[in-house]
């Protein structure tokens, strides 16, 4: 079934995949590819086409430029920045250093009407990113806006549907960058009618096709990439899949179980490996953190090595690999690469013909949706993130049975006094086992027991994290309750460390 498109050529800025993002806001499929031959674009048959930013000059001798028939194809093209550039050169223009560069919040006006301007504020800002400028439009083009350094600061040939923009209009900074993808997705002709559901059938459909009656193979953390993923496969070939999900003992209170059940309901063979003694004792005597996280990879490994070979001839592996995945690790990379990033290490071992990643054009949100979509359960779908290692390295020092139900406890109690409170919008929250033990006093006797830290961020990347701050209420709450029903704690503190200098984790 032909699937209306938006085809943003990627020139390796660094918000290209946020164009994919405000494109699929408006209900139009899209994809990012990065130097496509002709034929290659011809065939994707695209409503319109997106020429990203980028850091190079279009004099470089080793730019990347787009094909000048490219522009021969009828549909409506947008250049940002750099790809604004590349059409002003390869259309006949003029592209020049810059005498000032323009770099962040600048002021922006529109100088004639334009389509792609429509219902944007005439005087409005913009965000600026750039060495070049276009300082002569090629012929039939006209300048639309203009800002203190820039004259052309967004040109157009209307007639052609051709149109550049100096400015980044994908990033939340300039102000009506949303209307602009609107209206640029009206010049496209686009119905807006992508919807997760069509997603979900055309992909099922898409699986069915490819895969036949090989088997294949998924390896579930009962996160929600894996889970949404083999939901998919499962949907396209039944009891061919088999999903093995290794719980390590170091998961959360009852996620084993919820998992289990969840799919229950699928039609396919899940096999459940408890292993939580085996990585006990190959833990045991171990404090260093980064032992501890080698052993549980390499056990993890070990497990589902052995069920593999069990279940024999296994022709596709399932990833759920996702789309910042894809495109951080940069496009065209090898899938290999990526299962070893989403699975820790995934798996030379297993004599498989190819990896299957349904998701790989999917954003977080988008991927949660499709799970609604296919029917799991919302523990599942709005799961947070969770460490590969799980409680491991929420454990300060050796993980024992013990202090492994300690922690589950009392994250589970802080958990659910967050829920009850309502609070949505922490990245990840949870407890962490610290391996201090401090003197306490309950009832008239002397206590001598572990303090538990309480930690929750605010981050949209992970790679760096701010405290987020929690009502007292709630976390007095949680404190007391787990001092009250988690024996062997008697004092909970809370982690206000940013990520830097701390991690998220405790190890
Ligand atoms: P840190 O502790 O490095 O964590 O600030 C950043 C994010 O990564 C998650 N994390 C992991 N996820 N396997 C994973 O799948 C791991 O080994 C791992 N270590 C940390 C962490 O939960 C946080 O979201």
């Amino acid at each position: 079934m032909a699937r209306e498109m938006i085809l943003v050529l990627d020139f390796g800025g660094q918000y290209n995949q946020l164009i994919a993002r405000r494109v699929r806001e408006n209900n139009v499929y899209c994809e990012v590819h990065t130097a496509l031959s002709m034929e290659k674009i011809r065939k994707l048959n695209p409503a319109g086409i997106i020429l990203t930013g980028g850091p190079q000059s279009v004099y470089a001798s080793d730019s990347l430029l787009p094909p000048v028939e490219l522009f021969s194809l009828g549909v409506p093209v947008l250049g940002i920045c750099y790809g604004a550039q590349a059409m002003a050169h390869v259309l006949g223009g003029e592209v020049k250093p810059a005498t000032v560069s323009e770099y962040g919040r600048t002021e922006f006006e529109t100088v004639s009407a334009s389509e792609l301007f429509k219902g944007v504020e005439k005087s409005s800002v913009v965000w600026m990113s750039h060495t070049d400028r276009i300082t002569a439009a090629p012929d039939n083009f006209t300048a639309t806006a203009t800002t203190a350094n820039c004259p052309i600061a967004a040109m157009e040939d209307a007639a052609k549907n051709f149109y550049a923009v100096q400015f980044h209009p994908e990033v939340v900074h300039t102000v009506e960058g949303k209307k602009i993808f609107s209206n640029f997705v009206d010049i496209c002709g686009c119905k807006r009618d992508w919807k997760m559901s069509s997603f979900v059938v055309d992909t099922i459909a898409q699986l069915k096709n490819k895969i036949g009656g090989g088997k294949v193979l998924c390896a579930l953390s009962g996160g929600v990439d894996s889970s949404v993923a083999a939901v998919l496969l499962s949907k396209a070939v039944g009891k061919n899949l088999t999903c093995v999900f290794v719980d390590h003992g170091l998961l959360r209170k009852n996620e084993a179980a919820q998992v289990a059940e969840a799919f229950s309901h699928f039609d396919l063979n899940f096999i459940q490996v408890d292993a939580g003694e085996r990585f006990l004792s190959k833990l045991s005597g171990i404090v260093d953190p980064e032992r501890k996280r080698k052993i549980i990879g390499e056990e993890f490994i070990r497990v589902f090595e052995e069920v593999s070979k069990k279940i024999g001839a296994v022709d596709y592996l399932v990833q759920g690999t996702i789309y910042p995945d894809v495109i951080e690790s940069g496009l065209g990379k090898s899938a290999v690469i990526k299962s070893h990033h989403n699975v820790g290490g995934l798996p030379d071992f297993v004599d498989f013909k190819e990896i299957v990643e349904p998701l790989r054009l999917l954003f977080k949100d988008e991927v949660r949706e499709a799970g609604r979509e296919l029917g799991l359960p919302e523990e599942i779908v709005s799961r947070q993130p969770f460490p590969g290692p799980g409680l491991g390295i929420r454990i300060i020092g050796e993980v024992t049975a013990e202090k492994v139900k300690l922690v589950q406890d009392a994250d589970a109690i802080y958990r659910e006094e967050i829920d009850k409170a309502g609070i949505k919008h922490l990245a990840q929250y949870f407890a962490a086992l610290t391996n201090m033990r401090s003197v306490g006093v309950m009832g008239d006797g002397r206590t001598y027991d572990f303090a538990i830290a309480l930690r929750a961020v605010l981050t949209s990347d992970f790679m760096t994290a701010e405290a987020a701050q929690i009502p007292w209420d709630v976390l007095s709450r949680a404190a007391n309750r787990i001092v009250n029903e988690v024996k062997g704690v008697n004092r909970v503190l809370y982690d206000c460390t940013s990520k830097p200098p701390a991690t998220i984790e405790f190890e």
